[in-house]
């Protein structure tokens, strides 16, 4: 059984632990399947049996979270509004896997095995036949929440809803679907394959037994799960943001340029990447949209958005994704645009 306690009493799942116990007895009928997926499996003590995750969103995040999934054995359903984005998506997820094969990192049988886990569709409602959602949108309230309205009618019972948000409550959008205690935040950290870090943030509904099942998710990917509450930004935006937001203070405010910021954070504190090269790899609306979340929520002005992140948004200099932010990208290297 791949079940275990170990000392902080998490539940730890193993990679062929549920899936391999279900395959000896045979798979569920329908019927079995209640509000808990394999109903049995509380009154064992276990977390929810999830097997095929849905993930609405092909973009930088929603592609990375695509790739880990499947690469651990979950069937992945992946939805975008344009075939485009799902084509980029998965187009995606086969370079950076072929990058992983070149690396050695990864077998090519393992590489197709995984791609063939994944399916497409431009039809949100499919997204409902999954036993996890995992929602990885842009990073607006009015977005998500117009995701979740439209999924809701199609969700089988037991499916848990999760969002990628990088800092909107969690409580607020659970609590305009029909399941708060089946809702959380599942929130990767960019690039997906590489960083070790998922954090859990349950809403004030989330039950015990969602976060456990979202938990063995994590375990599964072999990733470490760090555990937030439900306040803006959690942990690691609350943090990061206003690092990267005073960066650009610093720049707008003429103490460094772009070089000399970056170079002093690098070789100063190493750090991998300096605050604007990180902020043009996030996506500077992202920056933007947590910085107004932390700005609105917490109702401080010490986490007030430069104004220079805001023109280079207005610009559409948006970082790495549009070819231009604090770096140009658009020739052969980076070049900074201050
Ligand atoms: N998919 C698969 N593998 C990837 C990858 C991807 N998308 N991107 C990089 N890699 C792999 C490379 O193949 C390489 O593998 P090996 O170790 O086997 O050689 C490894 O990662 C390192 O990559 P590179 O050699 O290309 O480049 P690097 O050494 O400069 O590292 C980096 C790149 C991993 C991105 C590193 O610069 C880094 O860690 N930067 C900081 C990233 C960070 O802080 N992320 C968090 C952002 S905050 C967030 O995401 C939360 C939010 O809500 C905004």
């Amino acid at each position: 059984m791949g079940v275990e306690k170990p000392l902080k009493g998490e539940i730890v799942v193993s990679f062929t632990g549920l899936g391999a116990a279900r395959g000896a007895r045979g798979p569920l009928r329908p019927g079995l399947r209640g509000a808990y997926g394999d109903a049995k499996a509380k009154d064992r003590g276990e977390p929810m049996d999830i097997r095929k995750v849905g993930v609405v969103g092909a973009g930088q995040m929603g592609n990375g979270i695509a790739h880990v999934l499947a690469h651990s054995g979950y069937d992945v359903l992946l939805t975008d509004i344009t075939q485009e984005a799902l084509d980029k998506g998965v187009g995606n997820i086969r370079k950076n896997m072929e990058r992983q094969v070149g690396r050695g990192k990864m077998e090519e049988a393992v590489m197709e095995a995984a791609l063939g886990r994944i399916t497409t569709t431009l039809a949100l409602k499919d997204i409902g036949q999954t036993d996890l959602v995992i929602e990885s949108a842009t990073e607006r309230e009015t977005v998500k929440q117009a995701i979740f309205e439209d999924l809701v009618p199609h969700l089988q019972p037991h499916t848990i809803l999760t969002s990628n948000t990088s800092s909107i409550s969690i409580t607020r959008l659970a609590s305009r679907t029909d399941r708060p205690e089946k809702f959380m935040g599942f929130h990767f950290m960019n690039p997906v394959p590489v960083m070790q870090l998922v954090e859990l943030i349950r809403g004030i509904a989330t039950d015990k037994e969602t976060y456990e099942a979202c938990h063995a998710v994590v375990e599964k990917l072999g990733k470490t799960a760090a555990s937030a509450e439900d306040f803006p930004a959690f942990i690691v935006n609350r943090i990061l943001m206003p690092m990267i937001n005073e960066a650009v203070y610093t720049l707008y405010e003429g103490v460094g340029n772009v070089t000399s910021i970056d170079t002093s954070m690098k070789l100063g504190t190493n750090h991998p990447m300096g605050p604007l090269e990180l902020a043009d790899f996030i996506g500077l609306d992202t920056c933007l949209a947590i910085m107004n979340v932390l700005h609105d929520g917490l109702a401080d002005t010490k986490y007030r958005p430069c104004p220079l992140l805001t023109k280079y948004v207005e610009a559409g200099w948006l970082g790495r994704k549009t070819g231009r932010g604090f770096y140009d990208y658009r020739g052969e290297t980076p070049v900074p645009t201050r």
